[in-house]
């Protein structure tokens, strides 16, 4: 694996796979990498001839710059991880190399009611810093495809938008979010959980597959929410939301309808660590 902190030795090694291998794919990432990344990159390799990833911990994406500081880092390891996983190139720039003339934000990126709720709501101006540097990483990786992990549900919806909108096409494919034996989705934030939080955190899921069900079961959206948050303030955490919501919206789903295929999410915090997660019908059941 060959690492890059320059764009220009970026551009020139992309051109190379190009020429050499064919399509290139690439897993952007904030580092301390854990099997749901590695998943990615797996991705990332069956659907692409080439791999590039990117470590870069983007400043302008975190609204409280105690959790930024907090992001944990462990480059060693990451690159080892890549490098095992058969990830071709590792593009690492600084603060400067990103945002050459400063890190403040032109025009704003136009992502209407999907910065309002959820996530959007609670990380004011987040999706604006995540719009802002995936698209200079990918105006400096000039990818074919792209692969983002599901669990981020509202990134990969604000995302889908800004490729629309940029004049290069990229190809968007979206990863299975990666679970612990015990359900708990992998983050990187797991990590900073005690061991009481850590046995606790897998509530999460199971509140999740429990709205699914009850939602299967017809039981109203407004029960399974005010049921789902209380099961959660119960166990100790302080959730932001637990809520049944339109796939491609996000707004709330108001009543239960037979054609409809709600996705279910929560934020939730736990040792004060925010912790999110979603679980979406498969389609031939909802
Ligand atoms: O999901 C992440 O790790 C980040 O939001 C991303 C897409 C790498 C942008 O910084």
């Amino acid at each position: 694996m060959i690492l890059v902190h320059l764009p220009s030795d970026l551009a020139h090694q992309v051109a190379r796979l190009k020429a050499q291998c064919g399509r290139v794919g690439f897993v952007p990432t904030m580092g301390a990498l854990h099997a749901g990344h590695i998943s990615l990159i797996h991705q990332a390799k069956q659907a692409a001839d080439a791999v590039v990833a990117s470590i870069f911990v983007n400043p302008t994406q975190f609204n409280d710059p105690a959790d930024f500081a907090k992001y944990p880092i462990t480059l060693g390891s990451d690159i080892r991880q890549l490098a095992q996983a058969g990830c071709d190139l590792l593009f690492l720039p600084s603060v400067e190399t990103m945002y050459p003339s400063g890190t403040s934000l032109g025009r704003p990126y136009p992502l209407g009611r999907l910065e309002q709720l959820l996530e959007g709501a609670h990380r004011p101006g987040h999706f604006q810093g995540v719009c802002q540097v995936v698209d200079q990483l990918l105006d400096y990786v000039q990818p074919n495809l792209m692969v983002l992990g599901k669990k981020d549900y509202q990134q990969c919806l604000v995302l889908q938008h800004l490729v629309g909108w940029r004049t290069q096409p990229v190809e968007l494919l979206f990863g299975e979010t990666s679970r612990e034996s015990d359900g708990l989705a992998m983050s990187s934030r797991n990590r900073r959980l005690s061991d009481g939080g850590r046995q606790k955190a897998p509530l999460i899921y199971t509140t999740l597959q429990k709205m699914a069900q009850g939602w299967k079961d017809r039981i109203h959206p407004q029960t399974l929410m005010r049921e789902a948050t209380q099961q959660l303030e119960a166990a100790g955490f302080a959730p932001d939301y637990a809520v049944v919501a339109h796939p491609s919206s996000l707004e709330l789903v108001e009543d239960y309808g037979a054609e409809l295929a709600p996705v279910f999410l929560i934020a939730a915090h736990l040792d004060g660590v925010r912790l999110i997660d979603n679980f979406a019908l498969p389609a031939h059941t909802r």
